[in-house]
Protein backbone atom coordinates (compact mmCIF):
# COMPACT_ATOMS: atom_id res chain seq x y z
CA UNK A 1 0.00 0.00 0.00
CA UNK A 2 2.86 2.74 -0.52
CA UNK A 3 4.84 3.51 -3.41
CA UNK A 4 6.72 0.72 -3.70
CA UNK A 5 10.32 -0.24 -5.45
CA UNK A 6 11.59 -3.73 -5.59
CA UNK A 7 15.42 -4.16 -3.81
CA UNK A 8 16.96 -6.72 -4.29
CA UNK A 9 18.90 -7.88 -0.73
CA UNK A 10 20.91 -10.79 -0.88
CA UNK A 11 18.46 -12.55 -3.23
CA UNK A 12 15.61 -11.50 -0.95
CA UNK A 13 13.31 -9.46 -2.79
CA UNK A 14 12.38 -6.43 0.40
CA UNK A 15 9.91 -3.82 -0.86
CA UNK A 16 11.24 -0.82 0.67
CA UNK A 17 8.17 1.99 2.04
CA UNK A 18 8.33 4.82 0.11
CA UNK A 19 6.35 8.14 -0.44
CA UNK A 20 5.56 10.23 -3.36
CA UNK A 21 5.59 14.22 -2.83
CA UNK A 22 4.17 15.68 -5.74
CA UNK A 23 4.65 19.53 -6.03
CA UNK A 24 1.77 21.60 -8.40
CA UNK A 25 3.58 24.51 -9.13
CA UNK A 26 0.65 25.72 -10.86
CA UNK A 27 1.77 28.95 -12.87
CA UNK A 28 4.58 29.92 -11.03
CA UNK A 29 6.70 31.56 -10.64
CA UNK A 30 6.81 34.14 -13.13
CA UNK A 31 10.74 33.87 -14.37
CA UNK A 32 12.70 31.18 -15.16
CA UNK A 33 15.94 32.42 -12.50
CA UNK A 34 13.38 31.64 -9.87
CA UNK A 35 11.90 28.27 -11.16
CA UNK A 36 15.53 27.43 -11.23
CA UNK A 37 16.34 28.38 -7.88
CA UNK A 38 13.69 26.69 -6.56
CA UNK A 39 14.40 23.34 -7.83
CA UNK A 40 18.01 24.29 -6.40
CA UNK A 41 16.93 24.11 -3.08
CA UNK A 42 15.36 21.14 -2.84
CA UNK A 43 18.41 19.83 -4.72
CA UNK A 44 20.11 20.05 -1.57
CA UNK A 45 17.44 17.68 0.50
CA UNK A 46 16.92 15.12 -2.10
CA UNK A 47 20.18 13.25 -2.16
CA UNK A 48 19.60 12.56 2.18
CA UNK A 49 15.77 10.88 1.34
CA UNK A 50 16.29 7.50 0.87
CA UNK A 51 12.10 6.73 1.37
CA UNK A 52 10.69 9.60 -0.73
CA UNK A 53 10.57 10.13 -4.48
CA UNK A 54 10.00 13.92 -5.26
CA UNK A 55 8.56 15.26 -8.02
CA UNK A 56 7.83 18.93 -9.52
CA UNK A 57 5.14 19.38 -11.94
CA UNK A 58 6.03 22.87 -13.66
CA UNK A 59 4.80 25.14 -15.97
CA UNK A 60 5.45 24.26 -19.61
CA UNK A 61 7.34 27.21 -20.24
CA UNK A 62 10.10 26.14 -17.67
CA UNK A 63 9.90 22.03 -18.57
CA UNK A 64 13.08 21.75 -21.03
CA UNK A 65 15.09 23.97 -19.09
CA UNK A 66 14.41 22.07 -15.23
CA UNK A 67 14.30 19.27 -16.75
CA UNK A 68 18.23 19.47 -17.98
CA UNK A 69 18.38 20.98 -14.71
CA UNK A 70 17.21 17.75 -12.66
CA UNK A 71 19.27 15.58 -14.51
CA UNK A 72 22.08 16.82 -12.24
CA UNK A 73 20.38 15.86 -9.56
CA UNK A 74 19.32 12.59 -7.60
CA UNK A 75 15.89 12.04 -6.51
CA UNK A 76 14.18 14.60 -8.10
CA UNK A 77 11.84 14.45 -11.44
CA UNK A 78 10.04 16.92 -13.54
CA UNK A 79 6.89 16.66 -14.20
CA UNK A 80 4.05 18.76 -16.37
CA UNK A 81 0.44 19.89 -15.41
CA UNK A 82 -1.10 19.18 -18.24
CA UNK A 83 -1.52 18.34 -22.22
CA UNK A 84 -4.04 17.89 -24.37
CA UNK A 85 -4.31 14.42 -26.45
CA UNK A 86 -4.04 13.51 -30.21
CA UNK A 87 -1.51 14.37 -32.76
CA UNK A 88 -3.65 17.27 -34.24
CA UNK A 89 -1.21 20.08 -35.30
CA UNK A 90 -4.25 22.58 -35.87
CA UNK A 91 -4.23 23.32 -32.12
CA UNK A 92 -2.66 26.88 -31.18
CA UNK A 93 -1.37 27.39 -28.56
CA UNK A 94 -1.31 23.86 -27.15
CA UNK A 95 1.31 21.11 -26.17
CA UNK A 96 0.43 17.45 -26.79
CA UNK A 97 0.92 14.95 -24.57
CA UNK A 98 3.39 13.46 -27.45
CA UNK A 99 5.35 16.34 -27.34
CA UNK A 100 5.68 15.90 -23.60
CA UNK A 101 7.32 12.39 -23.97
CA UNK A 102 9.28 13.39 -26.65
CA UNK A 103 11.06 15.76 -24.22
CA UNK A 104 11.71 13.38 -21.77
CA UNK A 105 8.72 14.41 -19.39
CA UNK A 106 7.98 11.11 -17.36
CA UNK A 107 4.32 12.29 -15.31
CA UNK A 108 1.86 14.22 -15.95
CA UNK A 109 -0.98 15.06 -13.95
CA UNK A 110 -4.86 14.84 -15.31
CA UNK A 111 -8.10 15.69 -14.48
CA UNK A 112 -6.88 18.62 -12.14
CA UNK A 113 -10.06 20.68 -10.73
CA UNK A 114 -8.40 23.97 -11.98
CA UNK A 115 -8.36 21.84 -15.39
CA UNK A 116 -11.82 20.88 -14.97
CA UNK A 117 -13.37 23.88 -14.34
CA UNK A 118 -11.60 25.45 -16.84
CA UNK A 119 -13.54 22.62 -19.26
CA UNK A 120 -12.07 19.45 -18.86
CA UNK A 121 -15.40 17.27 -18.69
CA UNK A 122 -14.97 13.29 -17.92
CA UNK A 123 -14.79 12.74 -21.51
CA UNK A 124 -11.89 15.42 -21.59
CA UNK A 125 -10.45 13.52 -18.92
CA UNK A 126 -10.37 9.89 -20.27
CA UNK A 127 -8.95 11.16 -23.33
CA UNK A 128 -6.26 12.82 -21.68
CA UNK A 129 -5.75 9.97 -19.67
CA UNK A 130 -5.55 7.34 -22.07
CA UNK A 131 -3.13 9.18 -24.53
CA UNK A 132 -0.70 10.33 -21.94
CA UNK A 133 -0.53 6.54 -21.15
CA UNK A 134 -0.18 4.90 -24.92
CA UNK A 135 2.85 7.64 -24.67
CA UNK A 136 3.96 5.83 -21.44
CA UNK A 137 3.80 8.99 -19.30
CA UNK A 138 2.70 8.18 -15.56
CA UNK A 139 -0.85 10.21 -15.56
CA UNK A 140 -1.64 11.55 -11.84
CA UNK A 141 -5.18 10.61 -11.93
CA UNK A 142 -6.83 13.51 -9.61
CA UNK A 143 -10.38 13.32 -8.41
CA UNK A 144 -12.26 14.41 -5.87
CA UNK A 145 -15.98 16.02 -4.96
CA UNK A 146 -17.07 19.49 -4.87
CA UNK A 147 -18.87 19.80 -1.47
CA UNK A 148 -19.54 17.27 1.22
CA UNK A 149 -23.02 17.17 2.07
CA UNK A 150 -24.16 15.70 5.29
CA UNK A 151 -24.83 12.30 2.86
CA UNK A 152 -22.48 10.32 1.07
CA UNK A 153 -23.37 11.37 -2.19
CA UNK A 154 -19.47 12.32 -2.07
CA UNK A 155 -17.97 8.98 -2.49
CA UNK A 156 -20.32 8.40 -5.17
CA UNK A 157 -19.29 11.64 -7.14
CA UNK A 158 -15.33 10.19 -6.86
CA UNK A 159 -16.88 6.85 -7.90
CA UNK A 160 -18.10 8.25 -10.89
CA UNK A 161 -15.53 10.30 -11.68
CA UNK A 162 -13.16 6.85 -11.68
CA UNK A 163 -15.31 4.94 -14.09
CA UNK A 164 -15.00 7.78 -16.88
CA UNK A 165 -11.30 8.82 -16.76
CA UNK A 166 -10.84 4.37 -16.89
CA UNK A 167 -13.29 4.43 -19.84
CA UNK A 168 -11.42 1.74 -21.71
CA UNK A 169 -8.61 1.50 -20.26
CA UNK A 170 -7.09 -2.34 -19.68
CA UNK A 171 -7.50 -3.97 -16.14
CA UNK A 172 -3.39 -4.12 -16.81
CA UNK A 173 -2.63 -0.50 -17.36
CA UNK A 174 -4.76 0.11 -13.89
CA UNK A 175 -0.70 -0.52 -12.19
CA UNK A 176 0.39 2.34 -14.34
CA UNK A 177 -0.94 5.07 -12.62
CA UNK A 178 -1.19 7.08 -10.06
CA UNK A 179 -4.01 8.53 -8.42
CA UNK A 180 -4.68 11.46 -6.22
CA UNK A 181 -8.21 12.34 -4.02
CA UNK A 182 -8.66 16.24 -3.43
CA UNK A 183 -11.57 17.12 -2.51
CA UNK A 184 -12.16 20.59 -4.21
CA UNK A 185 -13.41 22.44 -1.26
CA UNK A 186 -10.22 21.64 0.77
CA UNK A 187 -8.01 22.68 -2.23
CA UNK A 188 -6.19 26.27 -3.16
CA UNK A 189 -6.80 29.36 -1.54
CA UNK A 190 -10.24 29.75 -1.66
CA UNK A 191 -10.38 26.14 0.40
CA UNK A 192 -13.39 26.35 3.00
CA UNK A 193 -11.21 24.17 5.90
CA UNK A 194 -8.79 21.26 5.80
CA UNK A 195 -9.57 17.69 5.08
CA UNK A 196 -9.09 15.37 8.49
CA UNK A 197 -7.15 12.26 7.62
CA UNK A 198 -10.16 10.15 8.89
CA UNK A 199 -11.82 12.11 5.91
CA UNK A 200 -9.17 11.01 3.63
CA UNK A 201 -9.12 7.61 5.02
CA UNK A 202 -13.06 6.93 3.77
CA UNK A 203 -12.58 8.30 0.35
CA UNK A 204 -8.83 6.75 0.01
CA UNK A 205 -10.28 3.43 1.35
CA UNK A 206 -13.00 3.44 -1.21
CA UNK A 207 -10.52 4.26 -3.61
CA UNK A 208 -8.66 0.84 -3.07
CA UNK A 209 -11.75 -0.92 -3.18
CA UNK A 210 -12.76 0.29 -6.34
CA UNK A 211 -8.94 -0.12 -8.30
CA UNK A 212 -8.82 -3.51 -6.63
CA UNK A 213 -12.11 -4.46 -8.72
CA UNK A 214 -10.89 -2.58 -11.62
CA UNK A 215 -7.23 -3.92 -12.29
CA UNK A 216 -5.39 -7.41 -11.52
CA UNK A 217 -5.54 -8.82 -8.31
CA UNK A 218 -3.49 -7.13 -6.01
CA UNK A 219 -4.03 -3.74 -7.61
CA UNK A 220 -5.85 -1.65 -4.75
CA UNK A 221 -3.23 -2.20 -2.55
CA UNK A 222 -0.33 -1.50 -5.13
CA UNK A 223 -2.06 1.43 -5.92
CA UNK A 224 -0.07 4.60 -5.24
CA UNK A 225 -2.76 6.93 -4.12
CA UNK A 226 -1.83 10.41 -3.00
CA UNK A 227 -3.90 13.46 -0.94
CA UNK A 228 -3.89 17.03 -2.06
CA UNK A 229 -6.02 20.23 -0.07
CA UNK A 230 -4.04 22.43 2.14
CA UNK A 231 -1.14 20.08 2.77
CA UNK A 232 1.58 21.73 4.64
CA UNK A 233 4.58 20.79 7.11
CA UNK A 234 1.81 20.97 10.06
CA UNK A 235 -0.59 18.52 8.63
CA UNK A 236 1.11 15.72 6.05
CA UNK A 237 2.09 14.21 8.85
CA UNK A 238 -1.55 13.17 9.44
CA UNK A 239 -2.13 12.06 6.66
CA UNK A 240 0.97 9.73 6.02
CA UNK A 241 0.46 8.35 8.81
CA UNK A 242 -3.43 7.87 9.47
CA UNK A 243 -5.28 8.38 5.90
CA UNK A 244 -3.53 5.61 4.27
CA UNK A 245 -2.35 7.39 1.42
CA UNK A 246 1.33 7.05 -0.27
CA UNK A 247 2.31 10.42 -0.52
CA UNK A 248 0.88 14.25 -0.70
CA UNK A 249 -0.23 16.98 -4.03
CA UNK A 250 1.66 19.81 -2.64
CA UNK A 251 0.29 23.44 -4.20
CA UNK A 252 0.95 26.33 -2.53
CA UNK A 253 3.62 24.86 0.09
CA UNK A 254 5.52 23.30 -2.93
CA UNK A 255 6.20 26.97 -3.92
CA UNK A 256 7.90 27.56 -0.42
CA UNK A 257 11.55 25.97 -0.31
CA UNK A 258 11.34 26.01 4.05
CA UNK A 259 7.64 24.62 3.89
CA UNK A 260 8.56 21.92 1.46
CA UNK A 261 11.99 21.03 2.46
CA UNK A 262 10.53 20.55 6.05
CA UNK A 263 7.18 17.95 4.70
CA UNK A 264 9.99 15.51 2.60
CA UNK A 265 11.73 15.29 6.34
CA UNK A 266 8.51 14.37 7.84
CA UNK A 267 7.88 12.27 4.59
CA UNK A 268 11.26 10.62 5.55
CA UNK A 269 10.55 10.13 9.19
CA UNK A 270 7.35 8.49 8.69
CA UNK A 271 8.48 5.95 6.30
CA UNK A 272 11.35 4.98 8.03
CA UNK A 273 8.93 4.65 11.40
CA UNK A 274 6.49 2.64 9.11
CA UNK A 275 9.47 0.46 7.58
CA UNK A 276 10.66 0.18 11.52
CA UNK A 277 7.46 -1.00 12.91
CA UNK A 278 6.82 -3.36 10.22
P1 LIG B 1 -3.02 23.44 -2.38
O1 LIG B 1 -3.22 22.93 -3.88
O2 LIG B 1 -2.02 22.53 -1.72
O3 LIG B 1 -2.56 24.84 -2.51
O4 LIG B 1 -4.39 23.34 -1.72
C1 LIG B 1 -3.26 21.56 -4.19
C2 LIG B 1 -3.49 21.38 -5.66
O5 LIG B 1 -4.12 22.26 -6.28
O6 LIG B 1 -3.08 20.37 -6.25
Amino acid sequence: MCYTYGVIHLAQLIMTKRFLIVGNWKMNPLELPDAESLLHSLSNITPSLMQVTVLSCVPHVFLAPLLAQARNYSNYHVGAQDAIPGDTASATGSTSMGMLAALGVSHVLVGHSERRAAGDTDEIVNAKLRDAMERELVPILIVGEEERGKTKSYLNTVKKQLDAALDKVAKKDIDNLIFAYEPVWAVGSKAKRECTPLECAEVVGMMRDYIEKRGLKGAGERATILFGGSTDDKNIRGYLDEAGVDGVLVGRASLDPRMIGLMLRVAEDVATQAEASE
